[in-house]
């Protein structure tokens, strides 16, 4: 099948082409510049243009566009640029995907949208929560609708991605190289994780399964709290995580973004992945970090 993918240099697009061509699929990336490569198509998601022919013949398109939600403290402009990088290209793929008959669209959001869940364990037919992360993921999720009767639609809530090349888990690996690990806040937060493996695995699987559609997490079977997170961490890389990150400090240097984005948590688990047959490669945590730190 010919799938375009949107956002493919990022973390996981880049392992999401390279599995998609492993298993004989046609790849065409979405560039957001001039396109410079047989496989590249531009296009310009503020202006809504896709170079022509981009999406001719293509059975799927895979979005995996937005900036980093931890790269930078939430000032509101960006806020705005957070939202503005999911909501205009999402809106514009839809639109395409309708105008060129594509029958797939596998869109990504975030658990996020849970909000804080504290200890419930939440499925795919949770509410949406407050707060920044899961209002943006609502306008995200939204932005298909498009699309949605008119192409089998589906909306990933990925969780925490355990991954050697970046991420949150490729930040926090050297400080607890350096001793200097160590749980966040009182540590009872839930951190939904999957590995980089099982997501790329199962965004392949969302492509090729016909009968998946809607909301589908992208998280392991087992959420970890944050402070069993630390502990199999710490025992991976051999190291000891004594310290507390207190929460006032992290809302005082980081704001709102270590409130919903490290003290708040969700306990999320993947019913409709689980429901049609998709088999996880890392079950358990232990499993996931000890492959992503013998890469
Ligand atoms: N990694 C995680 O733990 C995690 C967890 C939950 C949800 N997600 C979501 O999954 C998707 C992929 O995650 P990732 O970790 O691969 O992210 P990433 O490494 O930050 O890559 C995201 C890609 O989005 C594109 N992008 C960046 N800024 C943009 C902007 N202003 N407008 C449009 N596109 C922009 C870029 O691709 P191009 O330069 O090729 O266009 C970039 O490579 C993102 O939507 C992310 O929010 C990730």
């Amino acid at each position: 099948m010919r799938v375009v993918v949107a956002g493919s240099s990022g973390l996981i697009g880049t392992s999401v082409v390279a599995a998609l061509r492993g298993s004989g699929h046609e790849v065409v990336r979405l560039v957001r510049r001039r396109a410079a490569a047989p496989d590249e198509r531009g296009w310009d998601p503020p202006a809504g243009r896709i170079d022509a022919g981009a999406l001719d013949g293509v059975g799927a398109v895979v979005n995996l566009c937005g900036a980093g939600v931890a790269d930078k403290r939430w000032s509101d402009s960006r806020k705005q640029v957070l939202l503005d990088s999911r909501t205009v290209p999402t809106e514009v793929l839809a639109a395409a995907v309708v105008e060129h008959g594509v029958p797939v669209l596998v869109n990504s959001s975030a658990v996020g949208y849970y909000g804080d869940t504290g200890d419930d364990v939440v499925d795919e037919q949770a509410p949406a929560g407050s707060g920044f992360l899961a209002g943006l993921c609502r306008r995200w999720e939204a932005a298909t609708s498009a699309a949605e009767g008119r192409a089998r639609v589906v909306r990933m809530r990925t969780g925490l991605v355990i991954s050697p090349a970046g991420g949150l888990f490729g930040k926090i690996r050297p400080l607890f190289a350096l001793f200097l690990g160590g749980r966040l806040g009182d540590g009872r937060q839930y951190m939904p994780w999957i590995s980089l493996d099982d997501a790329v695995a199962a965004i392949r699987f969302l492509v090729e399964d016909d009968e998946v559609s809607g909301a589908v997490n992208l998280t392991a079977p087992s959420p970890v709290t944050n402070a069993e997170f630390t502990r199999t961490v710490g025992q991976a890389l051999h190291r000891p995580t004594p310290w507390v990150a207190p929460a006032f400090a992290l809302k005082a240097v980081l704001g709102e973004m270590a409130e919903e984005g490290l003290l708040a948590g969700q306990r999320a688990v993947p019913r409709v992945l689980e429901r049609h047959g998709f088999r996880f490669l890392h079950p358990a945590l232990g499993g996931a970090v000890a492959a992503a730190v013998e890469r």
